[in-house]
Protein backbone atom coordinates (compact mmCIF):
# COMPACT_ATOMS: atom_id res chain seq x y z
CA UNK A 1 0.00 0.00 0.00
CA UNK A 2 1.23 3.48 -0.89
CA UNK A 3 1.62 5.63 1.97
CA UNK A 4 -0.28 8.46 0.58
CA UNK A 5 -2.85 6.94 0.19
CA UNK A 6 -3.49 5.19 3.59
CA UNK A 7 -2.91 8.67 5.03
CA UNK A 8 -5.97 10.09 6.74
CA UNK A 9 -5.87 13.80 6.53
CA UNK A 10 -7.95 16.25 8.34
CA UNK A 11 -7.30 19.13 6.45
CA UNK A 12 -4.38 18.89 3.52
CA UNK A 13 -3.77 15.62 2.45
CA UNK A 14 -5.49 16.50 -0.14
CA UNK A 15 -3.11 19.11 -1.44
CA UNK A 16 -1.08 16.02 -2.46
CA UNK A 17 -3.87 15.35 -5.51
CA UNK A 18 -5.06 18.44 -7.10
CA UNK A 19 -3.36 20.36 -9.33
CA UNK A 20 -3.45 17.71 -11.82
CA UNK A 21 -7.00 18.76 -13.00
CA UNK A 22 -5.78 20.46 -15.95
CA UNK A 23 -4.30 18.70 -19.38
CA UNK A 24 -0.46 20.56 -20.09
CA UNK A 25 2.40 19.87 -22.35
CA UNK A 26 5.31 19.89 -20.52
CA UNK A 27 7.38 23.30 -20.82
CA UNK A 28 10.63 22.38 -22.15
CA UNK A 29 13.17 24.59 -19.79
CA UNK A 30 16.47 23.66 -21.42
CA UNK A 31 18.47 26.73 -23.09
CA UNK A 32 22.30 26.90 -24.13
CA UNK A 33 23.97 29.60 -25.13
CA UNK A 34 26.70 27.44 -26.93
CA UNK A 35 26.86 27.59 -30.68
CA UNK A 36 26.74 23.84 -31.12
CA UNK A 37 28.12 22.19 -34.88
CA UNK A 38 24.37 21.03 -35.48
CA UNK A 39 20.91 22.31 -34.74
CA UNK A 40 19.02 20.37 -31.90
CA UNK A 41 15.50 18.91 -32.97
CA UNK A 42 12.27 21.53 -33.44
CA UNK A 43 10.94 22.41 -30.13
CA UNK A 44 7.31 21.05 -29.47
CA UNK A 45 7.95 18.97 -32.82
CA UNK A 46 7.82 22.77 -34.44
CA UNK A 47 4.25 23.51 -32.65
CA UNK A 48 2.74 25.94 -35.20
CA UNK A 49 5.41 26.36 -37.78
CA UNK A 50 4.92 24.95 -41.54
CA UNK A 51 8.60 25.58 -41.34
CA UNK A 52 10.22 21.84 -40.27
CA UNK A 53 7.06 19.85 -41.60
CA UNK A 54 8.15 16.93 -43.64
CA UNK A 55 11.67 18.54 -43.94
CA UNK A 56 14.96 17.95 -41.90
CA UNK A 57 16.47 20.94 -43.73
CA UNK A 58 17.92 24.13 -43.47
CA UNK A 59 16.41 27.06 -44.96
CA UNK A 60 18.70 29.73 -46.12
CA UNK A 61 17.85 33.61 -45.57
CA UNK A 62 19.86 36.50 -46.54
CA UNK A 63 19.32 39.26 -44.00
CA UNK A 64 19.97 41.82 -46.96
CA UNK A 65 17.11 44.16 -46.07
CA UNK A 66 17.46 43.55 -42.10
CA UNK A 67 14.07 41.53 -42.04
CA UNK A 68 12.69 38.36 -43.17
CA UNK A 69 9.24 37.13 -42.38
CA UNK A 70 9.41 33.39 -41.78
CA UNK A 71 5.46 32.68 -41.18
CA UNK A 72 2.43 34.94 -40.36
CA UNK A 73 0.58 32.63 -38.04
CA UNK A 74 -3.27 33.00 -36.29
CA UNK A 75 -2.83 34.11 -32.50
CA UNK A 76 -5.63 34.03 -29.91
CA UNK A 77 -5.70 36.72 -27.24
CA UNK A 78 -4.00 36.27 -23.75
CA UNK A 79 -2.01 32.84 -24.88
CA UNK A 80 1.09 32.31 -24.54
CA UNK A 81 3.17 31.38 -27.35
CA UNK A 82 6.95 30.45 -26.79
CA UNK A 83 9.37 30.60 -29.78
CA UNK A 84 12.48 28.71 -30.62
CA UNK A 85 15.06 28.41 -33.77
CA UNK A 86 18.40 27.33 -34.52
CA UNK A 87 20.39 30.50 -36.38
CA UNK A 88 24.14 30.25 -37.73
CA UNK A 89 25.63 33.12 -40.19
CA UNK A 90 26.49 31.76 -43.68
CA UNK A 91 28.65 34.45 -44.88
CA UNK A 92 29.05 38.10 -43.93
CA UNK A 93 30.05 38.56 -40.59
CA UNK A 94 31.72 36.47 -37.77
CA UNK A 95 28.79 37.56 -35.90
CA UNK A 96 25.26 39.16 -35.13
CA UNK A 97 22.45 39.61 -33.68
CA UNK A 98 19.56 38.37 -34.66
CA UNK A 99 16.09 39.11 -33.11
CA UNK A 100 12.70 37.55 -33.68
CA UNK A 101 9.52 39.98 -34.01
CA UNK A 102 6.12 39.72 -33.94
CA UNK A 103 4.24 42.01 -36.56
CA UNK A 104 0.27 42.03 -35.88
CA UNK A 105 -2.19 43.05 -38.46
CA UNK A 106 -2.21 47.01 -36.22
CA UNK A 107 0.93 47.48 -37.38
CA UNK A 108 2.62 46.79 -33.32
CA UNK A 109 5.79 45.49 -33.63
CA UNK A 110 6.27 43.57 -30.72
CA UNK A 111 10.15 42.14 -30.06
CA UNK A 112 10.62 37.98 -28.87
CA UNK A 113 14.60 37.64 -28.12
CA UNK A 114 17.48 37.60 -29.44
CA UNK A 115 20.23 35.71 -29.69
CA UNK A 116 24.34 35.94 -31.06
CA UNK A 117 24.56 34.31 -34.67
CA UNK A 118 27.84 33.01 -35.54
CA UNK A 119 29.98 31.79 -38.28
CA UNK A 120 29.89 28.09 -38.45
CA UNK A 121 27.76 27.15 -35.78
CA UNK A 122 24.34 27.24 -34.57
CA UNK A 123 23.37 29.46 -31.68
CA UNK A 124 19.75 29.05 -30.35
CA UNK A 125 17.54 32.01 -30.09
CA UNK A 126 14.81 31.74 -27.30
CA UNK A 127 11.91 33.79 -26.40
CA UNK A 128 8.24 34.28 -27.35
CA UNK A 129 5.32 36.62 -26.95
CA UNK A 130 1.94 36.86 -24.68
CA UNK A 131 -0.95 37.80 -27.65
CA UNK A 132 -2.48 40.87 -26.97
CA UNK A 133 -5.38 40.74 -29.21
CA UNK A 134 -6.33 37.85 -31.18
CA UNK A 135 -5.40 37.67 -34.99
CA UNK A 136 -2.67 37.39 -37.79
CA UNK A 137 0.92 38.02 -36.69
CA UNK A 138 3.94 37.52 -39.14
CA UNK A 139 6.99 36.11 -37.32
CA UNK A 140 10.47 38.18 -38.54
CA UNK A 141 14.07 37.43 -37.89
CA UNK A 142 15.69 41.17 -38.02
CA UNK A 143 19.60 41.32 -37.85
CA UNK A 144 21.32 44.19 -37.14
CA UNK A 145 23.57 44.28 -39.81
CA UNK A 146 23.53 44.73 -43.48
CA UNK A 147 23.94 41.90 -46.18
CA UNK A 148 24.64 38.87 -43.54
CA UNK A 149 23.87 35.02 -44.95
CA UNK A 150 21.37 33.80 -42.10
CA UNK A 151 20.56 30.06 -41.72
CA UNK A 152 17.83 29.11 -40.08
CA UNK A 153 16.62 25.77 -38.54
CA UNK A 154 14.06 23.82 -36.29
CA UNK A 155 11.67 26.90 -35.83
CA UNK A 156 9.16 26.12 -33.18
CA UNK A 157 6.03 28.36 -32.11
CA UNK A 158 4.36 26.40 -29.45
CA UNK A 159 0.96 28.13 -28.03
CA UNK A 160 -0.13 27.21 -23.83
CA UNK A 161 -3.25 28.71 -22.80
CA UNK A 162 -2.64 30.87 -19.76
CA UNK A 163 -4.69 27.77 -17.73
CA UNK A 164 -1.43 25.45 -19.14
CA UNK A 165 0.85 28.52 -18.13
CA UNK A 166 -0.32 28.63 -14.77
CA UNK A 167 -0.27 24.37 -14.01
CA UNK A 168 3.92 24.77 -15.14
CA UNK A 169 4.20 27.11 -12.07
CA UNK A 170 1.99 24.98 -9.92
CA UNK A 171 4.41 22.23 -11.11
CA UNK A 172 7.98 23.55 -10.81
CA UNK A 173 6.81 25.15 -7.14
CA UNK A 174 5.49 21.53 -6.11
CA UNK A 175 9.22 20.18 -7.61
CA UNK A 176 11.46 23.24 -6.25
CA UNK A 177 9.95 24.92 -3.51
CA UNK A 178 7.96 22.37 -1.54
CA UNK A 179 9.54 18.52 -0.44
CA UNK A 180 7.18 15.86 0.28
CA UNK A 181 7.86 14.73 4.34
CA UNK A 182 7.45 11.42 6.24
CA UNK A 183 5.94 11.22 9.60
CA UNK A 184 6.67 8.19 11.34
CA UNK A 185 5.42 7.99 15.21
CA UNK A 186 6.09 5.32 17.68
CA UNK A 187 6.23 4.88 21.11
CA UNK A 188 8.81 4.22 23.05
CA UNK A 189 8.79 0.50 22.89
CA UNK A 190 9.19 1.35 18.99
CA UNK A 191 5.31 0.12 18.23
CA UNK A 192 3.68 2.59 15.40
CA UNK A 193 0.84 4.66 16.71
CA UNK A 194 -2.37 4.69 14.76
CA UNK A 195 -4.01 7.45 14.47
CA UNK A 196 -2.04 10.07 16.25
CA UNK A 197 -3.20 13.66 15.20
CA UNK A 198 0.06 15.69 13.96
CA UNK A 199 0.31 19.12 14.04
CA UNK A 200 2.53 21.15 11.64
CA UNK A 201 3.23 24.58 11.71
CA UNK A 202 5.22 26.85 10.06
CA UNK A 203 7.61 29.38 11.44
CA UNK A 204 9.83 30.85 8.98
CA UNK A 205 9.98 30.59 5.03
CA UNK A 206 12.77 28.90 3.77
CA UNK A 207 12.33 31.26 0.18
CA UNK A 208 13.56 35.06 0.68
CA UNK A 209 11.11 37.25 -0.62
CA UNK A 210 11.41 40.50 0.38
CA UNK A 211 10.92 44.41 0.22
CA UNK A 212 13.36 46.98 -0.55
CA UNK A 213 13.79 49.42 2.55
CA UNK A 214 14.91 53.42 3.12
CA UNK A 215 15.78 55.54 5.66
CA UNK A 216 12.15 56.54 6.69
CA UNK A 217 11.43 53.35 8.19
CA UNK A 218 13.85 54.63 11.11
CA UNK A 219 11.36 57.69 12.04
CA UNK A 220 8.09 55.78 11.71
CA UNK A 221 7.25 52.63 13.84
CA UNK A 222 4.05 51.72 11.24
CA UNK A 223 6.71 51.42 8.81
CA UNK A 224 8.76 49.47 10.86
CA UNK A 225 5.74 47.38 12.54
CA UNK A 226 4.51 47.40 8.97
CA UNK A 227 7.52 45.51 7.37
CA UNK A 228 8.53 42.98 10.09
CA UNK A 229 5.28 41.30 10.12
CA UNK A 230 5.66 40.64 6.19
CA UNK A 231 9.17 40.61 5.17
CA UNK A 232 12.54 38.37 6.33
CA UNK A 233 14.84 39.77 3.51
CA UNK A 234 15.63 43.11 2.24
CA UNK A 235 17.94 45.46 0.80
CA UNK A 236 17.94 49.29 0.93
CA UNK A 237 17.31 51.55 -1.63
CA UNK A 238 20.11 54.13 -1.55
CA UNK A 239 21.29 54.09 2.40
CA UNK A 240 24.65 51.71 1.66
CA UNK A 241 25.38 53.82 -2.01
CA UNK A 242 28.44 56.08 -1.92
CA UNK A 243 26.96 58.99 -2.71
CA UNK A 244 25.25 58.16 0.51
CA UNK A 245 27.95 57.52 2.97
CA UNK A 246 30.51 59.68 1.30
CA UNK A 247 28.87 63.27 0.69
CA UNK A 248 32.05 64.87 0.92
CA UNK A 249 35.39 63.17 0.31
CA UNK A 250 36.77 61.81 3.11
CA UNK A 251 33.75 62.33 5.51
CA UNK A 252 32.36 58.83 5.59
CA UNK A 253 29.09 58.77 7.43
CA UNK A 254 27.06 55.19 8.00
CA UNK A 255 24.81 56.38 10.46
CA UNK A 256 22.01 56.32 8.42
CA UNK A 257 22.94 52.36 7.05
CA UNK A 258 23.79 51.16 10.20
CA UNK A 259 20.63 52.15 12.08
CA UNK A 260 19.03 50.31 9.32
CA UNK A 261 20.91 47.29 9.86
CA UNK A 262 20.29 47.14 12.97
CA UNK A 263 16.76 47.13 12.79
CA UNK A 264 16.81 44.66 10.43
CA UNK A 265 18.95 42.21 12.57
CA UNK A 266 16.69 43.01 15.82
CA UNK A 267 14.14 41.37 13.05
CA UNK A 268 16.00 38.88 11.66
CA UNK A 269 15.85 40.38 8.43
CA UNK A 270 18.49 39.20 6.12
CA UNK A 271 20.11 42.29 3.98
CA UNK A 272 21.32 41.96 0.36
CA UNK A 273 23.94 45.03 -0.12
CA UNK A 274 23.15 47.80 -2.66
CA UNK A 275 25.87 48.78 -4.25
CA UNK A 276 29.86 49.76 -3.47
CA UNK A 277 30.11 51.23 -6.94
CA UNK A 278 27.31 52.39 -9.85
CA UNK A 279 28.61 52.47 -13.49
CA UNK A 280 26.31 55.78 -13.97
CA UNK A 281 28.63 58.54 -14.13
CA UNK A 282 24.96 60.23 -12.99
CA UNK A 283 24.94 58.72 -9.75
CA UNK A 284 28.64 59.49 -8.40
CA UNK A 285 29.66 61.31 -5.42
CA UNK A 286 29.66 64.95 -6.52
CA UNK A 287 33.44 65.27 -5.53
CA UNK A 288 34.60 62.71 -7.86
CA UNK A 289 34.69 64.73 -11.15
CA UNK A 290 37.37 66.89 -10.04
CA UNK A 291 39.49 63.84 -9.17
CA UNK A 292 42.42 62.41 -11.58
CA UNK A 293 42.91 58.46 -12.45
CA UNK A 294 45.51 58.13 -9.42
CA UNK A 295 43.20 60.53 -6.69
CA UNK A 296 40.22 58.72 -8.07
CA UNK A 297 41.61 54.96 -7.82
CA UNK A 298 42.82 56.15 -4.13
CA UNK A 299 38.86 56.97 -3.58
CA UNK A 300 37.79 53.94 -5.08
CA UNK A 301 40.16 51.36 -3.37
CA UNK A 302 39.35 53.31 0.11
CA UNK A 303 35.63 53.00 -0.19
CA UNK A 304 35.41 49.51 -1.03
CA UNK A 305 37.55 48.80 1.90
CA UNK A 306 35.39 50.53 4.00
CA UNK A 307 32.06 49.62 3.09
CA UNK A 308 32.88 46.17 2.59
CA UNK A 309 35.11 45.43 5.96
CA UNK A 310 32.32 47.08 7.45
CA UNK A 311 29.57 44.89 6.63
CA UNK A 312 31.54 41.49 6.34
CA UNK A 313 30.21 38.46 6.94
CA UNK A 314 26.31 40.25 7.36
CA UNK A 315 24.89 39.77 4.19
CA UNK A 316 23.12 37.59 1.75
CA UNK A 317 25.36 39.14 -1.14
CA UNK A 318 26.79 42.69 -2.31
CA UNK A 319 26.09 44.13 -5.75
CA UNK A 320 29.94 45.12 -6.57
CA UNK A 321 29.08 47.51 -9.88
CA UNK A 322 25.90 48.19 -9.93
CA UNK A 323 24.45 48.10 -14.32
CA UNK A 324 27.72 47.11 -15.68
CA UNK A 325 26.28 46.31 -19.21
CA UNK A 326 24.68 49.66 -19.58
CA UNK A 327 27.19 52.04 -18.12
CA UNK A 328 31.01 52.33 -17.87
CA UNK A 329 31.72 55.13 -16.30
CA UNK A 330 34.51 54.00 -13.96
CA UNK A 331 35.97 51.72 -17.22
CA UNK A 332 36.32 55.14 -18.91
CA UNK A 333 38.64 56.50 -15.78
CA UNK A 334 40.18 53.65 -14.76
CA UNK A 335 40.53 51.13 -17.93
CA UNK A 336 38.97 48.30 -19.41
CA UNK A 337 39.10 45.88 -16.80
CA UNK A 338 38.12 48.12 -13.65
CA UNK A 339 35.11 46.39 -12.92
CA UNK A 340 37.00 43.07 -13.18
CA UNK A 341 39.51 44.46 -10.63
CA UNK A 342 36.67 45.63 -7.89
CA UNK A 343 34.78 42.14 -8.29
CA UNK A 344 38.64 40.79 -7.76
CA UNK A 345 39.12 43.21 -4.68
CA UNK A 346 35.65 42.57 -3.02
CA UNK A 347 36.45 38.66 -3.71
CA UNK A 348 39.62 39.05 -1.60
CA UNK A 349 38.48 41.34 1.35
CA UNK A 350 34.85 39.53 1.71
CA UNK A 351 34.91 35.61 0.63
CA UNK A 352 31.98 34.39 1.87
CA UNK A 353 29.61 36.75 0.67
CA UNK A 354 28.50 36.64 -2.69
CA UNK A 355 28.95 38.87 -5.29
CA UNK A 356 25.65 40.06 -7.64
CA UNK A 357 26.04 41.54 -10.89
CA UNK A 358 22.44 43.73 -10.87
CA UNK A 359 21.30 45.28 -14.25
CA UNK A 360 17.73 46.14 -15.56
CA UNK A 361 15.98 45.34 -18.87
CA UNK A 362 17.07 41.60 -19.31
CA UNK A 363 13.83 40.12 -18.02
CA UNK A 364 11.21 43.24 -18.44
CA UNK A 365 12.35 44.72 -22.03
CA UNK A 366 12.91 42.34 -24.29
CA UNK A 367 13.49 45.82 -26.84
CA UNK A 368 16.75 46.58 -25.17
CA UNK A 369 19.71 44.68 -26.96
CA UNK A 370 22.26 45.51 -23.90
CA UNK A 371 21.36 43.72 -21.02
CA UNK A 372 19.93 40.81 -22.84
CA UNK A 373 20.24 37.21 -20.98
CA UNK A 374 23.25 36.35 -23.70
CA UNK A 375 25.41 39.38 -22.99
CA UNK A 376 24.85 39.62 -18.97
CA UNK A 377 25.85 35.79 -19.44
CA UNK A 378 29.27 36.82 -21.49
CA UNK A 379 29.80 39.88 -18.62
CA UNK A 380 29.67 37.33 -15.77
CA UNK A 381 31.79 34.63 -17.33
CA UNK A 382 34.53 37.87 -18.03
CA UNK A 383 33.92 38.61 -14.65
CA UNK A 384 34.70 34.67 -13.29
CA UNK A 385 37.27 34.12 -15.36
CA UNK A 386 39.61 37.40 -14.85
CA UNK A 387 42.63 36.87 -12.89
CA UNK A 388 42.40 36.10 -9.46
CA UNK A 389 38.71 35.92 -9.34
CA UNK A 390 38.54 31.82 -9.26
CA UNK A 391 36.39 31.00 -6.42
CA UNK A 392 34.41 34.03 -6.36
CA UNK A 393 30.86 33.72 -5.33
CA UNK A 394 28.60 34.56 -7.67
CA UNK A 395 24.75 35.63 -7.85
CA UNK A 396 23.01 37.19 -11.15
CA UNK A 397 21.02 40.05 -9.81
CA UNK A 398 17.62 41.11 -12.66
CA UNK A 399 16.42 44.17 -10.84
CA UNK A 400 12.79 43.99 -12.92
CA UNK A 401 11.36 47.60 -12.86
CA UNK A 402 8.49 46.80 -15.43
CA UNK A 403 6.48 48.77 -17.32
CA UNK A 404 2.61 49.61 -17.44
CA UNK A 405 2.26 47.26 -20.32
CA UNK A 406 1.53 43.59 -20.08
CA UNK A 407 4.37 42.19 -18.92
CA UNK A 408 5.92 39.15 -21.67
CA UNK A 409 6.46 36.86 -19.62
CA UNK A 410 7.51 34.10 -21.92
CA UNK A 411 10.24 36.02 -22.94
CA UNK A 412 10.71 36.49 -19.03
CA UNK A 413 11.34 32.87 -18.19
CA UNK A 414 13.03 32.33 -21.80
CA UNK A 415 15.80 34.90 -20.51
CA UNK A 416 15.34 33.17 -16.95
CA UNK A 417 16.11 29.33 -18.50
CA UNK A 418 19.11 31.38 -20.64
CA UNK A 419 20.92 32.81 -17.20
CA UNK A 420 19.51 29.74 -15.56
CA UNK A 421 22.56 27.37 -18.05
CA UNK A 422 24.73 29.34 -15.42
CA UNK A 423 23.69 27.04 -12.02
CA UNK A 424 24.20 30.32 -10.60
CA UNK A 425 21.23 31.47 -8.09
CA UNK A 426 19.26 34.17 -9.50
CA UNK A 427 17.72 37.01 -7.60
CA UNK A 428 14.89 39.60 -8.97
CA UNK A 429 16.38 42.52 -7.05
CA UNK A 430 14.12 45.61 -6.90
CA UNK A 431 10.61 44.08 -9.36
CA UNK A 432 8.17 47.07 -9.25
CA UNK A 433 5.84 47.95 -11.99
CA UNK A 434 4.64 51.25 -12.86
CA UNK A 435 1.50 52.53 -12.08
CA UNK A 436 -1.32 51.72 -14.15
CA UNK A 437 -4.84 50.07 -14.30
CA UNK A 438 -3.56 46.89 -14.32
CA UNK A 439 -0.43 47.35 -11.96
CA UNK A 440 -1.75 44.73 -9.23
CA UNK A 441 -2.60 42.13 -12.03
CA UNK A 442 0.65 42.27 -14.11
CA UNK A 443 2.53 42.03 -10.93
CA UNK A 444 1.44 38.74 -9.89
CA UNK A 445 2.09 37.43 -13.31
CA UNK A 446 5.63 38.67 -12.69
CA UNK A 447 6.07 37.31 -9.27
CA UNK A 448 4.57 34.28 -10.12
CA UNK A 449 6.68 33.77 -12.96
CA UNK A 450 9.48 34.68 -10.75
CA UNK A 451 8.57 32.47 -7.41
CA UNK A 452 7.79 29.43 -9.93
CA UNK A 453 11.33 29.50 -11.90
CA UNK A 454 13.52 26.56 -10.71
CA UNK A 455 16.50 28.98 -11.10
CA UNK A 456 15.33 32.04 -8.87
CA UNK A 457 16.45 31.79 -5.32
CA UNK A 458 15.25 35.72 -3.67
CA UNK A 459 12.88 38.17 -5.15
CA UNK A 460 12.97 41.74 -3.55
CA UNK A 461 10.19 43.74 -4.50
CA UNK A 462 10.49 47.63 -4.43
CA UNK A 463 7.44 49.07 -2.53
CA UNK A 464 6.45 50.28 0.91
CA UNK A 465 3.61 52.36 2.48
CA UNK A 466 2.66 55.29 1.75
CA UNK A 467 4.88 56.92 4.72
CA UNK A 468 8.20 55.36 3.15
CA UNK A 469 7.79 57.30 -0.52
CA UNK A 470 8.04 54.37 -2.86
CA UNK A 471 5.87 55.83 -5.10
CA UNK A 472 5.96 53.66 -8.17
CA UNK A 473 3.85 50.61 -6.05
CA UNK A 474 2.30 52.11 -3.01
CA UNK A 475 1.58 48.74 -1.03
CA UNK A 476 -0.40 50.43 2.24
CA UNK A 477 -2.34 53.69 2.95
CA UNK A 478 -0.78 56.57 4.90
CA UNK A 479 -3.24 54.45 7.83
CA UNK A 480 -1.52 50.94 6.69
CA UNK A 481 -4.26 49.84 4.84
CA UNK A 482 -3.47 47.23 2.08
CA UNK A 483 -4.03 48.77 -1.51
CA UNK A 484 -5.24 46.84 -3.83
CA UNK A 485 -1.41 46.00 -5.41
CA UNK A 486 -0.28 45.85 -1.43
CA UNK A 487 -3.37 42.89 -1.17
CA UNK A 488 -1.70 41.29 -4.55
CA UNK A 489 1.84 40.94 -2.15
CA UNK A 490 0.07 39.67 1.00
CA UNK A 491 -1.53 37.23 -1.32
CA UNK A 492 1.33 35.38 -2.57
CA UNK A 493 2.91 36.02 0.67
CA UNK A 494 -0.05 33.07 2.60
CA UNK A 495 0.20 31.26 -0.44
CA UNK A 496 3.58 30.99 -0.25
CA UNK A 497 4.09 29.06 3.17
CA UNK A 498 2.70 26.26 4.75
CA UNK A 499 0.70 28.00 7.65
CA UNK A 500 -0.77 25.19 9.51
CA UNK A 501 -1.46 21.45 8.61
CA UNK A 502 -3.09 18.87 10.48
CA UNK A 503 -2.74 15.53 9.61
CA UNK A 504 -3.04 11.60 11.16
CA UNK A 505 -1.34 9.04 10.97
CA UNK A 506 -2.27 5.56 9.55
CA UNK A 507 -2.17 2.21 10.95
CA UNK A 508 1.81 1.93 10.23
CA UNK A 509 2.46 4.97 11.77
CA UNK A 510 2.99 6.96 9.10
CA UNK A 511 1.57 10.31 7.22
CA UNK A 512 3.13 11.89 3.85
CA UNK A 513 2.67 15.54 3.67
CA UNK A 514 3.98 18.18 1.28
CA UNK A 515 5.50 21.29 2.54
CA UNK A 516 7.19 24.53 1.62
CA UNK A 517 10.69 25.18 2.72
CA UNK A 518 11.08 26.66 5.74
CA UNK A 519 11.42 26.08 9.76
CA UNK A 520 8.56 24.15 11.32
CA UNK A 521 7.47 23.53 15.09
CA UNK A 522 5.38 19.85 15.32
CA UNK A 523 3.39 18.66 18.15
CA UNK A 524 1.75 15.15 17.75
CA UNK A 525 -0.70 13.84 20.20
CA UNK A 526 -2.88 10.47 20.49
CA UNK A 527 -5.99 10.89 21.65
CA UNK A 528 -6.47 7.29 23.26
CA UNK A 529 -3.57 7.33 25.20
CA UNK A 530 -3.38 11.11 25.72
CA UNK A 531 0.43 10.71 24.89
CA UNK A 532 2.19 14.26 23.40
CA UNK A 533 5.68 14.63 21.93
CA UNK A 534 6.61 18.16 20.35
CA UNK A 535 9.93 18.79 18.08
CA UNK A 536 10.85 21.11 15.17
CA UNK A 537 12.30 20.38 11.93
CA UNK A 538 13.81 22.41 9.30
CA UNK A 539 12.41 21.44 5.28
CA UNK A 540 15.28 22.37 2.74
CA UNK A 541 16.19 22.45 -0.69
CA UNK A 542 18.83 19.31 -0.07
CA UNK A 543 17.76 17.99 3.25
CA UNK A 544 18.44 14.18 3.08
CA UNK A 545 16.19 12.37 4.93
CA UNK A 546 12.51 13.45 4.49
CA UNK A 547 11.55 11.65 7.30
CA UNK A 548 10.21 12.98 10.62
CA UNK A 549 10.55 10.60 13.57
CA UNK A 550 8.60 11.35 16.37
CA UNK A 551 8.66 9.26 19.36
CA UNK A 552 6.49 8.95 22.31
CA UNK A 553 7.65 8.74 26.05
CA UNK A 554 5.64 7.34 28.78
C1 LIG B 1 17.84 15.59 -39.40
O1 LIG B 1 18.33 14.31 -39.74
C2 LIG B 1 19.44 13.89 -38.99
C3 LIG B 1 19.96 12.58 -39.57
O2 LIG B 1 18.97 11.86 -40.21
C4 LIG B 1 19.00 13.74 -37.53
O3 LIG B 1 20.07 13.29 -36.74
C5 LIG B 1 18.52 15.10 -37.06
O4 LIG B 1 18.05 14.99 -35.73
C6 LIG B 1 17.42 15.64 -37.94
N1 LIG B 1 17.12 17.00 -37.56
C7 LIG B 1 15.89 17.42 -37.35
C8 LIG B 1 15.80 18.88 -36.97
O5 LIG B 1 14.91 16.73 -37.42
C1 LIG C 1 4.49 45.03 -40.43
O1 LIG C 1 3.30 44.85 -41.15
C2 LIG C 1 2.83 45.99 -41.83
C3 LIG C 1 1.53 45.64 -42.55
O2 LIG C 1 0.61 45.17 -41.61
C4 LIG C 1 3.85 46.47 -42.83
O3 LIG C 1 3.42 47.67 -43.43
C5 LIG C 1 5.18 46.68 -42.11
O4 LIG C 1 6.18 47.01 -43.05
C6 LIG C 1 5.61 45.46 -41.35
N1 LIG C 1 6.81 45.73 -40.59
C7 LIG C 1 7.95 45.07 -40.78
C8 LIG C 1 9.08 45.49 -39.92
O5 LIG C 1 8.04 44.19 -41.59
C1 LIG D 1 4.15 -0.65 23.04
O1 LIG D 1 3.63 0.35 23.88
C2 LIG D 1 2.26 0.67 23.67
C3 LIG D 1 1.88 1.88 24.53
O2 LIG D 1 2.43 1.77 25.80
C4 LIG D 1 1.42 -0.54 23.92
O3 LIG D 1 0.04 -0.23 23.71
C5 LIG D 1 1.85 -1.66 23.00
O4 LIG D 1 1.14 -2.82 23.26
C6 LIG D 1 3.33 -1.92 23.14
N1 LIG D 1 3.74 -2.89 22.12
C7 LIG D 1 4.55 -3.86 22.33
C8 LIG D 1 4.84 -4.78 21.16
O5 LIG D 1 5.00 -4.07 23.43
C1 LIG E 1 26.05 61.58 9.99
O1 LIG E 1 24.74 61.51 9.45
C2 LIG E 1 23.73 61.67 10.40
C3 LIG E 1 22.40 61.38 9.71
O2 LIG E 1 22.26 62.13 8.56
C4 LIG E 1 23.81 63.07 11.01
O3 LIG E 1 22.79 63.22 11.95
C5 LIG E 1 25.17 63.23 11.63
O4 LIG E 1 25.32 64.57 12.08
C6 LIG E 1 26.29 62.92 10.65
N1 LIG E 1 27.54 62.90 11.35
C7 LIG E 1 28.56 63.67 11.03
C8 LIG E 1 29.80 63.49 11.83
O5 LIG E 1 28.50 64.45 10.10
C1 LIG F 1 42.66 43.47 -19.01
O1 LIG F 1 42.72 42.13 -18.61
C2 LIG F 1 43.09 41.24 -19.63
C3 LIG F 1 42.96 39.82 -19.07
O2 LIG F 1 43.75 39.64 -17.96
C4 LIG F 1 44.50 41.57 -20.09
O3 LIG F 1 44.87 40.71 -21.13
C5 LIG F 1 44.52 43.01 -20.56
O4 LIG F 1 45.87 43.38 -20.90
C6 LIG F 1 44.03 43.93 -19.48
N1 LIG F 1 43.96 45.29 -19.98
C7 LIG F 1 44.58 46.30 -19.38
C8 LIG F 1 44.40 47.64 -20.00
O5 LIG F 1 45.23 46.15 -18.37
C1 LIG G 1 16.18 12.54 10.03
O1 LIG G 1 16.74 11.43 10.70
C2 LIG G 1 16.96 11.61 12.09
C3 LIG G 1 17.58 10.34 12.63
O2 LIG G 1 16.92 9.22 12.20
C4 LIG G 1 15.67 11.98 12.81
O3 LIG G 1 15.91 12.25 14.16
C5 LIG G 1 15.05 13.20 12.15
O4 LIG G 1 13.83 13.51 12.74
C6 LIG G 1 14.87 12.93 10.66
N1 LIG G 1 14.16 13.98 9.95
C7 LIG G 1 14.52 15.25 9.82
C8 LIG G 1 13.60 16.09 9.01
O5 LIG G 1 15.52 15.71 10.28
Amino acid sequence: MKIAEACVSLLSCILLFSGHGVFALSYDYSATTECLAAPERARYGGGMMEFNQGTNGTKFILLQDKTHSLQAVKLEEGNLYTFSAWIRIGKGSESVTVDVMFNASDGKLIHGGETIAKKGCWSLLKGGIVAESSGLVEILLMSRAKGVDIWVDSVSLQPFTPKQWRSHQEKSINKVRKKKLSFAVTYANKTAVDGALISIHQTESGFQFGCGMNHNILTSEGYRKWFASRFKATSFTNEMKWYSTEKVQGDENYTVADAMMKFAKRNGISVRGHTIFWDNQRMQPKWINDLGPTELKKAVTRRLNSVVSRYAGQLTGWDVMNENLHFHFFEDKLGENASYVLYSMAYHLDPSTTLFMNEYNTIEDSKDPTSTASKYKTKLEKILSFPGNKGLKAAIGLQGHFGAEKPNIVFMRSALDILGTMGLPIWLTEVDVRKGPNQAEYLEDILREAYSHPAVKGIIIFGGPKVSGFDVMTLADSEFKATRIGEVVDKLIEEWKSGRKDVRTNGRGWCEVSLFHGDYEVNVYHPFTKLSAASSFKVTEDMENSTVFVQFHV
